[in-house]
């Protein structure tokens, strides 16, 4: 690396880190990153795609959840923890945060059709 390069990557460096100090993730700040991961692992098998394999009518586009009074972080979280009908609970499983990172993934991509 030539000296510019190292200055310049200090400086990034640098920067990054400050930015973690000032702006620490607030304790219920939704993580849509973390999401995508705990959607695969644990809901990608009945929702693919935004969809509903065991009962259709009950997936996850915008218009349906509207439809539904689903179209919140809060009522998604809630389905989540509490489960309904064929759909299990997950409060056992999946921490508060983890449940609002899921939340707020599924609301995300619903706003943008599952693309
Ligand atoms: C075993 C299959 C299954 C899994 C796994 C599953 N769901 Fe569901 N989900 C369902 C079913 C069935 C319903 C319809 C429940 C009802 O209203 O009767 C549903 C409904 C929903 C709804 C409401 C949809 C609407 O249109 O009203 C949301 C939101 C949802 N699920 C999100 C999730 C999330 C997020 C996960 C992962 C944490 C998950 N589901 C895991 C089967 C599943």
């Amino acid at each position: 690396m030539r000296f510019n390069q190292k200055i310049t990557f200090s400086i990034c460096l640098i920067s990054v880190i400050a930015f973690n100090i000032i702006f620490p993730s607030t304790a219920f700040a939704a993580n849509t990153t973390n999401g995508a991961k705990i959607f695969e692992a644990n809901c990608a098998g009945c929702h693919i795609n935004g969809g509903n394999i065991v009962r259709r009518g009950k997936n996850l586009k915008m218009r349906t959840l509207k439809m539904y009074g689903m179209d919140s972080v809060d009522a998604i979280a809630s389905i989540v923890t509490n489960g309904k009908n064929n759909m299990s609970a997950y409060k056992e499983r999946l921490t508060e945060q983890e449940i609002q990172d899921v939340a707020a993934y599924t609301l995300q991509q619903a706003q943008q059709n599952w693309h």
